[in-house]
């Protein structure tokens, strides 16, 4: 495990940027699984400026998202389909067919589910995985507890994760996801772990220092053979 500390987002995220940068320059065929949230924005921001700036091309680049709630419309604006056209699909040049997202419309999510790991596998898995991290220690949307052999599956959310009566769902709470397994996140070749402020300082603790154990899912990644963590001065302040 590899954890760098940077002084404030803004360096975090340009630091980031130059990682995954470095990895679409030496592989142009990489594939990536991708996060959402807040902390992965200036990330995808400081990416889309390189390529706006002929420095990085995407045209071979697949990638396949973490995770996406369910049911959702990718019309929503909660949804992680929406979010990740507007922060980065519209920005650079990956083609629409290289670019995976759950169908969250779809009647059959455990089908939904079961063929977004084929394809993964079809695609000769993840190279780069970049994570984002809850404060009760999820990593996508698999929450404590979860197993550690778990691949991509529909999950039930924690109640700090679940979005209570979205006004533009009619009230409904979003309280389903389909997912990527921890097992799946695991055969990444590589991981990116991404944290950022000091609601986060508790968990990172738990997640890099503590014993590895299911309530804490993140803490698995200490396993894993090629693991870097960009983190600020606030989210490292407890390690
Ligand atoms: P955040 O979400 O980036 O919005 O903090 C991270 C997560 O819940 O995985």
């Amino acid at each position: 495990m590899r954890i760098v500390i940077e002084d404030d987002y803004q360096n975090l995220s340009k630091k980031a940027a130059v990682f995954v940068a470095q990895r679409v320059i030496c592989n142009s065929k990489v594939t990536l699984a991708l996060p959402t949230g807040e902390t992965p924005k200036g990330l995808y921001r400081q990416l889309n400026r390189l390529h706006e700036e002929s420095v990085l091309d995407f045209s071979e680049v697949s990638t396949f998202n973490l995770d996406e709630y369910y049911p959702i419309s990718p019309k929503s604006s909660l949804s992680f389909h929406k979010y990740m056209y507007k922060r980065f699909f519209n920005h650079v040049n990956i083609p629409q067919n290289q670019i995976h997202i759950f169908d969250s419309e779809i009647n059959k999510p455990e089908k939904e589910c079961k063929e977004y790991e084929e394809l993964i596998l079809k695609q000769g898995g993840i190279d780069l995985a970049i994570l984002g991290i809850g404060q009760n220690g999820h990593i996508a949307y698999n929450e404590p507890g979860s197993n550690w052999e778990s691949k991509t599956r529909l999950v039930e959310l924690s109640q700090n994760s679940v979005i209570d009566d979205a006004l533009e769902l009619s009230n409904r709470s979003l309280d389903k996801a389909m997912t990527m397994g921890i097992k799946t996140i695991m055969q990444s070749r590589e991981i990116l772990l991404l944290a950022s402020g000091e609601e986060k300082a508790k968990i990172m603790e738990k997640a890099t220092r503590g014993p590895i154990k299911k309530n804490v899912p993140a803490s698995i990644l200490q396993l894993h053979p090629s693991l870097t963590i960009y983190l600020d001065n606030k989210a490292a302040q407890k390690l």
